[in-house]
């Protein structure tokens, strides 16, 4: 019985794809503090100018360097697995396949774009990065792809996520980085929220303020802040996962797929797998395109699309995204790698053009599809990839209530082995939904009354 399908590392994609160069309507521009367009220099405190010149690019090809390929070799081409055993308990006539990112060494798909970046700032001369992390899969990405391209990393860890998953920052201690609570007092915008809030459980919003205020402060010019999603180069860098996926389906011997799912957080890797797809569906292809949010954090499903910031102090630029305010602080579902107020500019414009189909799930109805994942397939997923097989068990469903053989390709984009506290709330019956009250998210949203709006544009076509 045919259950994998692998390929050689002389098969592994040779370039990243960029959704920016094929998007039907193009990308609003990031926007600075004075409302105008911000212009690359702009960002050069931030990040090294070579991640910039990617950011921007409109190109729809980039050539991935030879020594970040060498890099990524370590576990990549990921395998693609037919989920036979879970086919069978639904008794689904649809064929559903996986992408498997958790064999990564942190265990997750972060790495793909943690090495390049890493590397491109190596290359540009940077000698520390500093970054947030929600669920900790991030951080211990960045720490692993710095200890092996030799930066030094400091991860500023939301304060709910560092009490929850205590052995995250051991992982990236052992990779040789220093992880600290957030909001924490080493900054001022870490130590004004502690002011107002003492016992908030913090949030990826005010922790990226933390790490990108220590990068723009060190004298010496030698620190930059990077990101573990959202913006178009972290997207674009996380392709390898969806190009591999094409080639593992044609030798399965697929002509084509229906269904495309992932879990949303930031969007990485929901557009990893999904933009190569996004690509044919522009050019004439008939897929149902899913990125999937938690009920508690609704970006994608309530919030409108507007101009935000990414953070909770207003450092980064405005970009033009669905969000739900820089002030919201999501209830603290399991989720951690989810719970972030806006959502990529690429996936949120690829929502208002209609190619993407967003959904929202409750985190209990996640943690019984997690169960059944691990009953079936047997790998514990992260909490965050629970929301991503929810989905393709509701889809499952429909495909045998409809009598129809349709073909789901998911991201198993980690696994959950260092998220057990979620596990064991759910196995205790103590965890339960936070659906958002509509006053807590108007509450919220007030943040964006003075901020510019993006138009929304759209072909009509989708
Ligand atoms: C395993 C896993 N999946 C998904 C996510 C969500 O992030 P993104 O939307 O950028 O893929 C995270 C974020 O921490 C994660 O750790």
């Amino acid at each position: 019985m045919h259950i994998k399908t692998v390929l050689t590392e002389s098969e592994i994609p040779k370039q990243w794809y960029n959704l920016a160069a094929d998007l039907p309507t193009p990308l609003q521009p990031p926007l600075g503090p004075d409302g105008n367009p911000i212009t690359p220099e702009m960002l050069a405190p931030v990040f090294p100018m070579n991640l910039i010149e990617q950011e921007v690019s409109q190109e729809r090809w980039i050539d991935i360097p030879e020594e970040i390929l060498d890099i990524l070799y370590k576990w990549r081409p990921t395998p693609l697995h037919r989920a036979r055993a879970l086919e069978a308990y639904l008794a689904t006539p649809a064929r559903i396949y996986y992408k498997n990112e958790s064999v990564s060494p942190p265990g997750s798909h972060k790495p793909n774009t943690a090495v390049a970046q890493a590397w491109y700032n190596k290359k540009f001369g940077i000698k520390k990065i500093t970054t947030e992390t929600g669920a900790g899969q991030w951080g211990s990405a960045l720490a692993f792809a710095c200890s092996i391209v030799g930066l030094e990393c400091k991860v500023y860890m939301v304060r709910i996520s560092f009490d929850q998953k205590p052995y995250r920052k051991t992982m990236m201690q052992t990779w040789g980085a220093t992880c600290i609570a957030s909001p924490s007092e080493e900054t001022k915008a870490g130590r004004d929220i502690l002011a107002k809030m003492p016992d908030t459980p913090g949030s990826l919003g005010i922790a990226i303020s933390e790490a990108i205020e220590e990068a723009v402060s060190d004298p010496k010019g030698e620190t930059r802040y990077s990101l573990g999603s959202v913006l178009n180069h972290v997207l674009m860098h996380q392709t390898v996962i969806g190009l591999e996926a094409k080639k593992q389906l044609e030798k399965a011997g697929e002509k084509k797929v229906d269904i495309v799912v992932g879990c949303a957080g930031g969007g990485s890797n929901f557009a990893g797998l999904a933009f190569p797809f996004v690509n044919d569906k522009i050019n004439g292809a008939n897929i149902e395109i899913i990125p999937v949010e938690p009920s508690s954090c609704p970006t994608m499903t309530r919030a409108p699309f507007s101009y935000d910031h990414g953070d909770t102090a207003k450092m980064t630029p405005l970009l033009p995204m669905y969000s739900l305010g820089h002030d919201f602080i999501p209830p603290p579902i399991h989720a951690g790698g989810l719970r972030y107020h806006g959502m990529a500019p690429l996936v949120s414009q690829g929502i208002v053009e209609g190619l993407l189909a967003p959904r929202a799930l409750h985190q209990v109805e996640c943690y019984q599809a997690a169960l059944t994942f691990a009953r079936t397939e047997g790998i514990i997923c992260a909490p965050e990839t629970s929301h991503a097989i929810a989905t393709v068990i509701q889809e499952a469903k429909k495909a045998k209530e409809e009598g129809k053989e349709k073909v789901i390709l998911f991201n198993m984009s980690g696994h959950g082995l260092l998220d057990l506290t979620g596990y064991q709330n759910f196995l205790a019956g103590k965890l339960k939904d936070y659906p958002l009250p509509e006053a807590e998210m108007q509450q919220s949203l007030k943040g964006l009354e003075n901020l510019p709006k993006p138009k929304t544009q759209k072909t009509g076509k989708w």
